[in-house]
């Protein structure tokens, strides 16, 4: 598995499919220079600018490739042009040969309800969180699911902090996890390392 980060939350992972996660490129300043990214599927977990809706239908009218989300976010893309398709929380969704979950996520949004996606591949199982506070259904997706790599914001403000995120690689059990949405500005300040330490103790 490749993972390469671009900063905030946006993940292309590689797991024999491109995977892309929440692909704020425009604007994310993280992102020095501007790059042409190669992907698979893009999946956004909700409308918030830092989270790449703009960017992925700008790279999904360009390459044809789908956008995954809630079903209002599609139906939005899909207006603006981007090939999108649409699911709801609740049991799997088949994807071509991608079998994909969305998950809540305790958050806002202003195109159906916010997100977060399990996608399976290849033997190989992602948990991108978007953007949310801790919840107890966290449990559910730990035994539902054989997570190998969760992608977990712990900034605060917005979204958990490392004190919560704690509690929610406890509940997901996943293979790694990976802090995402933290350091971008001041009010998402965090220290990853501070996770690092803390769970082993905890
Ligand atoms: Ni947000
Ligand atoms: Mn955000």
């Amino acid at each position: 598995m490749i993972i390469k980060y671009f900063g905030h939350s946006a993940f292309l992972v590689d797991i024999g499919k491109k995977i892309l996660f929440d692909p704020w490129l425009k604007g994310n300043p993280w992102v020095k220079e501007p790059v042409e990214v190669n992907a698979d599927y893009i999946f956004v977990s909700h409308s918030h600018s830092d989270h790449g809706l703009e960017d992925a239908i700008n790279i999904s009218q360009k390459t044809d490739v789908p956008i995954i989300s809630i079903f209002e976010l599609a139906n939005y893309a899909k207006q603006k042009g981007a090939r999108a398709i649409g699911g709801n929380i609740g049991g799997i969704m088949k994807v071509d040969e991608l079998e994909v979950f969305l998950t809540p996520a305790l958050h806002s949004s202003s195109l159906g309800s916010p997100v977060g996606f399990i996608v399976k591949y290849n033997g190989k199982t992602l948990y991108h969180a978007g953007d949310t506070g801790y919840f107890a259904e966290m449990k559910f997706l730990g035994k539902r699911f054989n997570i190998d790599v969760a992608f977990l914001p712990i900034g605060g403000t917005f979204t958990m902090g490392v004190e919560e995120c704690l509690f929610a690689i406890k509940d997901l059990k996943p293979g790694f996890a990976v802090p995402m949405h933290y350091n971008t500005f001041p009010a998402i300040k965090a220290e990853p390392q501070r996770l690092k330490e803390k769970l082993k103790t905890h």
